[in-house]
């Protein structure tokens, strides 16, 4: 199964200032939208209670401290599952994901939440493809394999 990170992200490899900020400068929710669509969707509880409204037609899996990640992927039956946030929930599924969907915006935070909020091993990325979303403010999806 592919398990894809997806994440909007600043220059300066930030997902949010802080643990629960509410995010409305991603530029990418469409997309976001037309991507996960019929898939799981995993989060951890603080991204949960951000959220501003239902996502609706995806199966949303929301994760809490005491959660075995590889048990709560092994119960999908699906061809692929999207872990979208927030940093530490993307921390502890790094060691399984085989795809990172991370969008570039114009913004550098300095300080905040990481876009992986803990120390993981070094990801060798492969570029795939480059989607533009808006070109002219240098946001792309950047669409990537890990091995
Ligand atoms: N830019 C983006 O694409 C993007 C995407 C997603 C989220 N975000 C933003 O990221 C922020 C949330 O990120 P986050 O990293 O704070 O939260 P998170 O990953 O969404 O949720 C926190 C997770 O960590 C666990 N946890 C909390 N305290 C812990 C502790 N002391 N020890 C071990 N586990 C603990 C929680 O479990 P419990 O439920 O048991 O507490 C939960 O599973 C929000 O502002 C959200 O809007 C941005």
């Amino acid at each position: 199964m592919d398990v894809i990170l997806i994440a909007a992200i600043t220059m300066d490899g930030y997902i949010a200032r802080h643990h629960h900020e509410v995010i409305d400068w991603s530029e990418d929710l469409r997309l976001f939208k037309q991507q996960t669509l019929g898939y799981p969707v995993i989060m951890g509880s603080n991204t949960f209670d951000c959220l501003q409204k239902v996502l609706i037609g995806r199966e949303i899996i929301v994760v809490h401290r005491n959660d075995n990640t590889k048990a709560i992927l092994d119960e999908i039956k699906s061809e692929k599952c999207f872990i979208a946030g927030g940093g530490k929930t993307n921390f502890r599924f790094a060691p399984h994901l085989t795809h990172l969907y991370l969008t570039t915006h114009p913004l550098i935070f300095g300080k905040g939440i990481p876009l992986f909020d803990g120390k993981i091993k070094e990801l060798k990325l492969e570029l795939e493809n480059v989607k533009p979303i808006v070109k002219e403010k240098g946001v792309y999806q950047f669409q990537y394999r890990a091995d």
